[in-house]
């Protein structure tokens, strides 16, 4: 097998350079010599949608451990098993294409008639390929079917964005990865039992189409498809869409993101399994699941999402950039960053007050992803394990001028160099992510990544920052300032408790974390879904199961009217109050 088929079964599309950015940060090895062994032979390319109806009939169960089937093989132990009872009743994917719904979404509405003045009054949003790319289910991953050869029976509709968008087309895994077999001796009140998939590696389970989510780069690219974009996966959000009414779409952040989806998986710590298999066999927990005893599994999501979410980022820029090559026009204004056009005129200015990266006044790229990248790689080259990071910081403030220079030179950018730009950034992301594995988010570490966090939000405005220290101004757009807040949640709440128990015992959030929620309340969206739990694992039963999928369109005038009034001296203010935190911790 070659590394490029390796890429295709993680179902990105065939552009040569985002596979191999998603392979290099998913550290995929070819498995030329696994797949000799009979055991891993994959049908031929059976990567189809196989639906949520399939999977719900084995993931749907309130009480897994009380099937006969499970009480032999101790499925439970491993994974849930009632995935489907959460994704259905308050994961909004599951009502991603009910959402298009002209009738009942009033954003669906105002797009669909504002579309329909311009293309004519057939034109349907739900029948819009470039709409069901990400609000519905592709029946076949875009490495079999090219986006430009899409159409609408090209999808799966009834799902919304169902199970295998994330976790890859079924038609391949769906039976096998739930085989059985006897376990030869086993110990009185352990599994008869045993299902061989569980330990395969993940190479070959990538082969046969189901994506590694267990590794956070891996997983921040699955969602950054569609909560970036990726024109090669057929996913974007143009500068026409949003102007016809669609959402801005939030920064994305791993952690937060899986908090409020809501999380519908057992952290590593809560399965016994991994647990047990991180005792014995410590490097194949690493290896396989991604896991390791002692290590905050929060924070270690937090900074590789980070990197993720800067690559793919610069990914669908690079893409863009291409294009306007191509057709020697302007990116699209989506490829910048929203704030440098759309915000009040304000005087004083914070982002007057912040600086700008090239001649002022002229739009930019989104500070928000360089800044905290910059941020957790600045941490991590001071751990002990972190010395490879030594400089990486350094060199991405100069590719983020680079950058810079590339949008500021002409008013809309200089597509060429804003390509060769974004490459180096990629190749930054590779290699930061690959230094990474090798430090270890202990508590102490944890510790210290919250005081950064503290610190850079609490940073007031300088005028001596030279131009290539841009990551390290004051806060002054709302996205970084949501990162910022997401981020220190996720380290306080997993520090509150102990790292591998993150919410046992928590029935509400620490007190700073209510009262950074309370300070920012009018100034920074600090939770997409108003009412989300604030910890991690949302379960089916139990007093916390009422359903919360209320649409966006019932709930966005509220978060843009807090979006629009974001101001860094009260958010500065917010953290400044945080600043002796960490020492609690310690
Ligand atoms: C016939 C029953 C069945 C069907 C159908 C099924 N699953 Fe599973 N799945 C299981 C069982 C049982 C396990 C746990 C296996 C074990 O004990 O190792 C599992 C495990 C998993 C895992 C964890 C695997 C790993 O290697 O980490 C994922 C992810 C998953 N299923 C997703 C899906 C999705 C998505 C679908 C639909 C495309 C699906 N399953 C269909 C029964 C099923
Ligand atoms: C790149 C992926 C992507 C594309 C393409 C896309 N959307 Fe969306 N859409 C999203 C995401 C993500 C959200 C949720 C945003 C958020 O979290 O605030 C969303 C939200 C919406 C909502 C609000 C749903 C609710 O809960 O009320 C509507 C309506 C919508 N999109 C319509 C469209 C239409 C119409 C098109 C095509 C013209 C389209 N979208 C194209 C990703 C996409
Ligand atoms: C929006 C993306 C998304 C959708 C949709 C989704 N999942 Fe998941 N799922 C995840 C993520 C992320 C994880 C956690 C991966 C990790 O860190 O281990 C996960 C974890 C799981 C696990 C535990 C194994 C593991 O990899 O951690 C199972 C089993 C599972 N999901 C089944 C399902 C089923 C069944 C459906 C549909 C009913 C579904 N998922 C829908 C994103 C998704
Ligand atoms: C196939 C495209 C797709 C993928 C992949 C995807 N999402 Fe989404 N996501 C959407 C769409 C579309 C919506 C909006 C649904 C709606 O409101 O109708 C959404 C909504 C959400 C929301 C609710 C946002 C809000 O403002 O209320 C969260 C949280 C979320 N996604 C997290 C994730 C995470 C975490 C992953 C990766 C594990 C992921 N998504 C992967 C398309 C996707
Ligand atoms: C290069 C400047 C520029 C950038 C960058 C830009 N826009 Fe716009 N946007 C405009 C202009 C110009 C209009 C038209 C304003 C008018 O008609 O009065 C517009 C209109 C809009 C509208 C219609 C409502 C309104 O305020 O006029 C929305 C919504 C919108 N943009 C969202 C976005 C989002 C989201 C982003 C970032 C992903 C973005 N824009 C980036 C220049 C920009």
């Amino acid at each position: 097998m070659t590394k490029d088929q390796v890429s295709r079964s993680v179902g990105f599309g065939a552009a040569a350079a985002g596979m191999l950015l998603v392979l290099a940060l998913a550290d995929v090895r070819p498995a030329a010599a696994l797949q000799k062994d009979k055991e891993f032979a994959k049908p031929i390319d059976e990567r189809t949608l196989v639906g949520a109806a399939r999977c719900q009939q084995c993931h749907n169960w309130p009480n897994p451990e009380e099937q006969p089937l499970y009480k032999q093989t101790h499925s439970f132990k491993f994974v849930r098993l009632w995935e489907n009872l959460v994704w259905g009743k308050d994961d909004l994917h599951s009502q991603a294409f009910k959402n298009l719904d002209v009738a009942t979404n009033s954003i669906a509405k105002k797009m669909e008639d504002k579309f329909r003045a311009l293309r004519g009054d057939k034109y349907k949003i739900a029948e819009d390929v470039n709409c069901l790319a990400c609000h519905a289910s592709v029946k076949k991953p875009q490495s079999i079917l090219k986006p430009s050869d899409w159409t609408v029976k090209s999808f799966d509709v009834n799902d919304g964005v169902g199970c295998e968008m994330c976790h890859g087309h079924g038609g391949a895994y769906s039976d096998r990865h739930q085989k059985d077999k006897d376990v030869d001796n086993p110990a009185p009140g352990e599994a008869i039992k045993v299902v061989p998939w569980r330990e395969w590696p993940t190479d070959v389970k990538t082969e046969w189409g189901l994506v590694n989510l267990r590794d956070p780069a891996v997983a921040a690219a699955r969602c950054a498809s569609c909560h970036v974009g990726n024109t090669t996966d057929g996913r974007f959000v143009t500068h026409e869409m949003f102007a016809v009414g669609h959402p801005p779409l939030p920064p994305l952040d791993l952690v937060a993101f899986g908090r409020e989806q809501p999380q519908h998986w057992g952290l590593p710590a809560k399965m016994p399994y991994l647990v047990n298999l991180a005792r014995k066999e410590p490097k194949k927990a690493l290896d396989i699941f991604h896991y390791r005893v002692g290590e905050s599994q929060a924070a270690r999501r937090f900074v590789e999402s980070a990197i993720g979410t800067l690559a793919a980022t610069c990914e669908l820029t690079g893409q863009q950039a291409i294009q306007a090559k191509a057709t020697n026009d302007a990116l699209d204004f989506a490829a910048f960053d929203c704030y440098s056009c759309h915000h009040n005129l304000k005087y004083p200015s914070d982002r007057q007050a912040r600086g700008y990266d090239g001649p002022p006044g002229r739009p930019q790229f989104r500070l928000a992803p360089f800044a905290v990248a910059r941020l957790v790689v600045d941490h991590a080259a001071s751990t002990t394990e972190g010395k490879e990071l030594a400089g990486l910081a350094d060199d991405l403030d100069k590719i983020h001028k680079k950058l810079a220079t590339s949008f500021g030179n002409k008013t809309f950018g200089d597509p060429a160099a804003i390509e060769q730009a974004t490459l180096e950034v990629k190749a930054w992301c590779v290699s930061a992510n690959a230094k990474l594995q090798a430090v270890r988010y202990t508590k102490a570490e944890t510790t210290k990544l919250l005081a950064k966090v503290i610190e850079a939000a609490g940073r007031e405005p300088s005028t001596d920052l030279a131009a290539d220290k841009a990551c390290l101004r004051a806060v002054a757009d709302p996205e970084l300032a949501q990162i910022y807040v997401w981020a220190a949640e996720t380290l306080i709440l997993d520090l509150s408790a102990s790292p591998d128990e993150p919410e046992e015992g928590m029935v509400k959030p620490p007190a700073s974390v209510a009262a950074l929620r309370d300070d920012l309340a009018a100034t920074v969206v600090t939770q997409l879904r108003p009412g989300a739990q604030f910890f991690y694992e949302r379960r089916p039963t139990g007093k916390d199961a009422t359903s919360n999928l209320v649409p966006l369109a019932k709930r966005l005038d509220k978060r843009m009217e807090v979006f629009n009034s974001f101001r860094g001296d009260t958010f500065r203010a917010a953290f400044k109050k945080l600043a002796k935190l960490p020492d609690e911790f310690k």
